[in-house]
């Protein structure tokens, strides 16, 4: 808290007009490191729920909201931009008994809650700019988020040597149809992928949240010995091995992988060679297995693109194409390739997607396609039953042929097992959804991913907010009733979470 006498006008105010509720409570909202088109949609989104926001900083100023800034930060931009003298260091006195005049330095989470609570929230504790966290030898302790959803997550990061042992673990526990074991793996990786900096010590690990005594252990003779036994005797098991081919095949699950393996097979030349009942998507994906093995690229994502733009746009003029999943998120290799599609007008998208289908067969686009229907109805499904996981938009998996020309330059491809696409030319998986517009914001959040983000969403949303999430809507519990949204920054804000970009959810 910063007393009100030390703070200069300088900045002139565009004062508000229109409907103000609470106009005790006067929000400034610091643009440095958020952005103007951020700061833009929330000073909207403030304004409409009838809070005071002003567009510049002033003495009527009771609440600054800033995003990803430090107490001290924060108060030198104000001192910058108030000409504050400099001997009245604001932060000295942050300390002070606050009187009651005086201005609030406050994180993002001040502001998503109150728009949540749709007035303004007390000021506690947890919502105030802390003074830079001390310093612990070597550098400053990091206050680190408990659920993935709270935190930034970069694609890059300075952990790969443990998360990606840790990530073995989680495999195979999945594998073993763990799925507690596994997600306990991935809680504690996606820790460390948040990191700022590597791992040196065990001390390094201090005060960090889901990371649990096996994965300590792991960690621990990573660091002391180079490699963990366990992870590299995980790594090299025939069954670990055997799981990780027979589920790369497309159509193969792990129950499944797993009765073949108990019969002795453990390749997918095994399933040709005995002669396996397959079904339609597991024959395609036997077919097209060692393609389908390949990453796929960005250059070759944003030629399937083209392809997909070109199949809306001459079937259904006016449509938005979205690039979701890994690419989404600015991974520059995938293992497919996903497409949100929807248009403006409500209604307009029913029966789209067999239009779509129909073109791609016309120009012989497709190797393999199964579309699924969109079985999701509000009124009749309920909160309850969109806790599922799986989504109900009408849906299409499956696998595109490139002409590699284009794709890859030079080595055509070889004749081995598998690789059943005729020569200079390339098998890549696509999955195409079709959204109604009014869902087209949480289909937007919840085909984004990391997969590990989207569980933590809706693991956040249950357990602190009494909320239910899907890719289809967002049910409040305690009012009972859905809360809409049209873009990704609102459904953060109703879940009263700091918003995250895409490229920082790599989870
Ligand atoms: P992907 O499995 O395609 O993962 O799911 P990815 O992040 O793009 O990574 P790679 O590179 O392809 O391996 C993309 C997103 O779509 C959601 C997942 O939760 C993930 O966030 N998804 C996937 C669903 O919502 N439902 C599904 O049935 C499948
Ligand atoms: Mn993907």
């Amino acid at each position: 808290m910063i007393p009100l006498k030390r703070r200069k006008v300088s900045v002139p105010v565009k004062q508000q007009t229109g409907s103000c509720k609470y106009p005790q409570v006067c929000i400034f909202i610091l643009e440095r490191k958020m952005g103007a088109s951020r700061r833009a949609f929330l000073t909207r989104l403030g304004r409409s729920k009838g809070f005071l926001i002003e567009d510049s900083y002033s003495s009527s100023v009771t609440h600054v909201v800033s995003e990803n800034s430090s107490a001290a930060e924060v108060q030198a931009w104000l001192e910058k931009h108030t000409r504050t003298s400099s001997s009245d260091h604001l932060l000295e006195k942050h300390t002070h008994a606050p009187s009651s005049s005086s201005v609030h330095l406050l994180d993002i989470c001040w502001f998503t809650e109150s728009m949540e609570a749709g007035e303004p929230v007390p000021v506690q504790h947890t919502h105030t700019l802390q003074i830079n966290p001390e310093l612990n030898g070597d550098g400053a302790e990091i206050l680190m988020k408990s659920y993935a959803c709270q935190r930034r997550t970069p694609l890059k990061h300075h952990n790969a040597f443990l998360t990606e042992a840790l990530e073995i673990l989680a495999q195979n526990a999945e594998f073993n149809d763990n799925e507690g074991r596994s997600v306990a793996f991935r809680r504690a990786a996606s820790v460390l992928k948040a990191l700022p900096h590597r791992v040196k010590s065990m001390e390094d690990l201090r005060c960090l949240p889901c990371l649990g005594d096996h994965s300590q252990r792991v960690i621990k003779e990573i660091l002391e010995d180079g490699s963990s036994r366990e992870v590299e005797s995980t790594r090299q098991s025939e069954q670990f091995q055997a799981m990780k081919a027979l589920t790369g095949v497309f159509g193969v699950g792990v129950r499944t992988a797993d009765r073949w393996i108990r019969e002795g097979l453990r390749t997918p030349d095994d399933l040709i060679r005995t002669g396996q009942q397959l079904n339609r998507a597991q024959q395609a994906g036997v077919q097209y297995y060692s393609e389908l093995q390949r990453a796929v690229t960005r250059a070759e994502a944003e030629l399937i693109m083209a392809i997909v733009e070109a199949a809306v746009n001459s079937v259904l003029p006016g449509c938005q194409i979205q690039l979701m999943g890994g690419f989404r998120r600015g991974k520059e290799v995938g293992h497919d390739v996903d497409f949100l599609i929807t248009h403006p007008e409500e209604g307009k998208e029913e029966g789209l997607m067999s239009k779509i289908i129909s073109w791609l067969e016309e120009q012989g686009v497709l190797l393999y396609q199964k579309t699924t229907r969109n079985s999701y109805v509000e009124r009749l499904d309920g909160p309850a039953r969109s806790a599922s996981n799986m989504d109900r938009f009408e849906r299409c998996f499956s696998i595109f042929k490139l002409h590699s020309s284009a794709s890859r330059s030079g080595s055509a491809s070889t004749s081995e097992s598998g690789s059943a696409c005729d020569s200079g030319c390339r098998a890549v998986r696509v999955d195409l959804v079709v959204s109604p517009f009014s869902q087209f914001a949480f289909a937007t959040l919840g085909w984004t991913g990391s997969k590990l983000f989207e569980r933590e969403l809706r693991r956040w949303a249950g357990q602190e907010k009494q909320m239910t999430l899907s890719s289809h809507t967002l049910y409040d519990s305690k009012q009972n009733l859905y809360l809409r949204a049209q873009t990704e920054e609102e459904i953060f804000a109703h879940l009263g979470l700091e918003f995250i970009p895409p490229s920082e959810r790599n989870a």
